[in-house]
Order: C-alpha cells, then sequence, then structure tokens
C-alpha cells in the first residue's frame, strides 16, 4: 500500500480552515491542523453543498511531528509566531506551500524553513471562518490558488486533485502575484482609512489617490522585471468598481475592529521594492506610514 501524503495546515482561519476541510474530504491525505484553539467538528459551506467533517488538530507544537507538504495559511504578520511548528513539522524533504498576499513568501518563511522548497501562491478563493468551528468558501476568480508552474508547484497542485479547490500552475505567476498586490495595496489601505466599503471608489478624489498608488506599484514592478503593461493601471481600477460598492476588505474590518493590520506586507511591501529599485514610491509611503500607526494603535490596546 502506498503510503498517503501528510499534510500540515498553520493556522485555522478563513483560508486555513476551507483549505484543511478541502483536502480532509478528499480522504486522500493525511491532514493535521496546527492551530491556537482546538476545533474538530467543523462545517464547510461551499458551492457544492454543506459538509460535516472532523479534522485532526493539534495546538502546541509538541504534537507535531515532521510532515511532508506545510500549508502557511496564518495572516503575513503571525509569520514569525509559527516558528515553532515550522520547527516541529520540517523533516529533510519537506516542502511549503506559502497562503498570504503580499509577494515576498520565500522571504517571509526562510528564516525557519532553511532550505527546502517554498511554493508562493496567490490566493483568489474568499474563505470566511464564521465561528471557530464553521468555514464557507465562495469561488472569485477561474483560479481558487494560483502558484508558479514549476515542479513543486504541480506537486502542491496535485494535492488538491479531487478536491473542489482549483490549484494552477501559472507560466505568468509573477503577473499574478503583482495584480492581486496592486488590487490589495489600493483597496485595502483606502477603506481601512476611510472606514468605508469599496463604495468610497466612486468618488473622484480617491479614484485619483488609487491610480497614484497603482502607477508607483507599476514603476517598482516594472523596475523588479514584472511588466504588467499599457492596460494594468485601468484594469485594475476597473477590478475594482466592478465589486459590489458594499464589499468590504479585510483590512477594512480589522481597523474597525481594533485589529493589528496586514499593512506591511502589501504597501510595505511597495515601498520597501521601490528603495531597493531606486523607484519613487511617495502615495504608499504616507499610506504605509498612518496605517502602521492605526496598527500599532491596536497592538497597545492588545497589550492593556
Ligand atoms: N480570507 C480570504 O478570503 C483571503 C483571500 C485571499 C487572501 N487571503 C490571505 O490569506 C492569509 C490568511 O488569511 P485568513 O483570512 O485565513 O486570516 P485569518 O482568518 O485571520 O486566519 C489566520 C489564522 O491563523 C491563526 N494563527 C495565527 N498565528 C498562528 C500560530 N502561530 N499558530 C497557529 N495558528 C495561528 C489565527 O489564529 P486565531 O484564530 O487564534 O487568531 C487564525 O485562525 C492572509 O495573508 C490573507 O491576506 C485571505
Amino acid at each position: 500500500m502506498t503510503q498517503r501524503t501528510s499534510i500540515a495546515i498553520i493556522g485555522m482561519g478563513g483560508i486555513g480552515g476551507v483549505v484543511a476541510s478541502c483536502l480532509q474530504l478528499s480522504g486522500r491525505h493525511q491532514i493535521v491542523v496546527c492551530a491556537r484553539r482546538n476545533a474538530e467538528a467543523v462545517t464547510l459551506e461551499q458551492p457544492q453543498g454543506i459538509h460535516r467533517l472532523t479534522l485532526d488538530v493539534v495546538t502546541n507544537p509538541l504534537q507535531a511531528d515532521h510532515v511532508d507538504w506545510i500549508i502557511l495559511c496564518t495572516k503575513t504578520q503571525d509569520t514569525a509566531s509559527a516558528s515553532g511548528w515550522f520547527e516541529r513539522l520540517c523533516g529533510p524533504s519537506t516542502c511549503v506551500a506559502v497562503l498570504q498576499n503580499g509577494i515576498e513568501h520565500e522571504r517571509r518563511v526562510a528564516p525557519y524553513v532553511g532550505s527546502r522548497a517554498v511554493v508562493p501562491a496567490v490566493v483568489y478563493f474568499n474563505g470566511e471562518r464564521r465561528s471557530a468551528s464553521d468555514f464557507g468558501f465562495r469561488h472569485a476568480s477561474e483560479d481558487d490558488i494560483a502558484i508558479p508552474d514549476s515542479a513543486t508547484g504541480q506537486a502542491f497542485a496535485a494535492l488538491f486533485e479531487g478536491t473542489s479547490l482549483k490549484v494552477s500552475p501559472r507560466q505568468d505567476f509573477p503577473q499574478r502575484l503583482w495584480t492581486k498586490l496592486l488590487l490589495n495595496a489600493v483597496a485595502n489601505p483606502i477603506t481601512a482609512l476611510t472606514r468605508r466599503r469599496l463604495a468610497v471608489f466612486q468618488r473622484g478624489d480617491i479614484h485619483s489617490v488609487a491610480s497614484d498608488i497603482i502607477q508607483e506599484g507599476l514603476a517598482v514592478a516594472l523596475a523588479c522585471g514584472v511588466d504588467l503593461g499599457e492596460k494594468a493601471q485601468s484594469q485594475v481600477l476597473a477590478r475594482l468598481l466592478s465589486y459590489h460598492p458594499d464589499v468590504a476588505t479585510s483590512m477594512y474590518f480589522d481597523t474597525v475592529n481594533g485589529r493589528i493590520l496586514e499593512v506591511d506586507a502589501l504597501t510595505g511591501a511597495i515601498v520597501r521594492m521601490g528603495e531597493l529599485c531606486g523607484v519613487p514610491t511617495p502615495t504608499n509611503r504616507i499610506l504605509l506610514a498612518l496605517l502602521q500607526a492605526v496598527s500599532d494603535g491596536a497592538k497597545l490596546e492588545e497589550r492593556r
């Protein structure tokens, strides 16, 4: 009998809960979830229907052992807090997939995974944790997850065969990574700072700030060797305006709820890469300072 592939999912939020549940439902692999809270009996609502299932959840890194694959699904700012999990889960041939926003997936996990193969991912589906044990997802694009078209990328995609998540190796992965970054770097900061949903982009003055953010991002992408083409700016703006005005972003909800913001991986990445490549990013720099101040305020409140 062939041995089943062992997969650990770190983080049981909107993305981790859905990924773990979909893989578990396929019955093909040995799944363990590394979480901060236990929730073994889980409900998954997906377009095909509602499923009840049981997950193997561990809450202490000492309960974890080497696996074939680690799928990191925490928010970017929580990556360092998962170091204990990586220490226990990484064997000599473990591969790591990073399902997070931003563009610096490899850099974020490098301190914890040594020379192991890392698969960065662009997550397109909407994953929602409605309660500790209740998850739902909606397809939001042709692909649910895009990854590089490499041997390890293809091996990662193969894990999801027979599940309801469509994971696609894509040759234009760098373009997809930057396009998603630009969309996030416009929608999240502006909705968070104005505390308004996407309807705010119907204002002419906000539309013009959005154009500045994208223009700077496009120049940085180009300097990094990723050409998104002449139409990229209007395409990102059109995409933003195509969503229902009542839709809100995760950073909007995090601001309203006084939580730490995932800003360093989005606006911070544009500013950082701009500095590296000598491309000025004045608008993103201002947004970064404002949002870091908001986020640090939430951190201070958490410590009280
Ligand atoms: N949700 C979406 O639709 C969506 C779409 C595209 C991209 N993304 C990106 O995907 C990533 C994950 O997002 P998400 O929505 O799943 O976030 P989330 O709902 O906040 O879930 C993150 C989970 O990670 C857990 N966690 C944090 N540190 C941990 C640690 N050290 N050990 C174990 N668990 C830990 C959190 O635990 P607690 O519950 O204890 O806080 C939380 O359950 C983000 O980069 C996000 O931007 C999300």
